[in-house]
């Protein structure tokens, strides 16, 4: 690595927790194409997992994830164990900034500070000059762009638009828990959310929100989290659409025991 920098050669970085999919595939896509070397890092982070359970259930498929990663020409992947990732107790307590105290923050407590653990750690460790975060994870991509900020971190990071199966369904490592009965009703999420943008354009805040609500709760396996219309930037509540620009509707669903997030623009 430090050859790397010292040729003045950039690198790019895409942390993952493996399970790769399309989605990962075009940040490594683009990282390779914006960057002389490409690094990609597959960690089962357990400090940003607040339930056993989910931490136990998540995918984990390293041979698979290695062809993956061949077929964009992954420059180099990095697997550490969680004795090098943590060598001594880590416990630090981040600012986010409030960043953190809505939303995901909201109903998975601690998982952000989990985040800011390990990707502050890989960053340390890695010094790349970009880092490539998907949309999907909304508030993790704003939540990184604070932590970069406020430390001063000479890291440009790098937000990829939300990719999609064919039926609108956001990808994520974790629709392969979906059964085919779920896999089938997922992409009712995303029909929702652009629902909820046409309609935003002529209806008020109550109707959107009301709109939303009814719908998911009128389809039988979903169980609504939460769904909330806020600010682009700081992630504060948006009251009303008076202004109409900077919202951003985010959700989260419960499909059996399977936790999906999207989100969609509104204006
Ligand atoms: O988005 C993810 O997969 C994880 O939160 C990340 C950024 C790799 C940190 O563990």
């Amino acid at each position: 690595m430090n050859e790397i920098r010292s040729q003045n050669k950039t690198i790019g970085f895409v942390p993952t927790m493996g399970a790769l999919h399309s989605g990962h595939l075009s940040l490594l896509k683009k990282s390779k194409s914006e960057n002389d070397f490409t690094i990609c890092s597959i960690f089962v982070n357990p400090k940003q997992f607040n339930n056993k359970e989910d931490l136990e259930k998540y995918p984990r498929n390293i041979e698979d994830d290695i062809e993956i990663l061949k077929t964009v020409n992954c420059d180099i992947l990095f697997c550490p164990s969680e004795e090098e990732m943590y060598p001594e107790k880590n416990d630090e307590i981040f600012d986010l900034g409030g960043l953190d105290k809505v939303m995901e923050g909201k109903y998975r407590p601690g998982h952000f500070n989990g985040v800011a653990i390990v990707v502050k750690r890989f960053f340390d460790i890695i010094m790349p000059n970009q880092a490539y975060f998907g949309e999907k994870d909304f508030q993790q991509m704003r939540i990184i762009q604070h932590i970069v900020g406020f430390n001063k971190m000479p890291i440009q990071i790098v937000p990829a638009p939300i990719e999609r199966e064919n039926d609108g369904l956001a990808m994520s490592s974790r629709n392969v828990r979906l059964n085919q009965e779920e896999r089938k009703i997922a992409p009712k999420i995303y029909q929702t959310l652009l629902n909820a943008k046409e309609m935003a354009i002529n209806c008020t805040f109550s109707e959107v929100i009301n709109y939303v609500n009814r719908e998911i709760a009128s389809i039988k396996p979903f169980k609504l989290e939460y769904f909330e219309i806020v600010n682009i930037q700081n992630l504060k509540s948006v009251e009303d659409f008076s202004e109409k620009k900077n919202c951003i509707a985010c959700i989260a669903v419960y499909l059996g025991d399977v936790r999906l997030i999207d989100n969609i623009i509104l204006f």
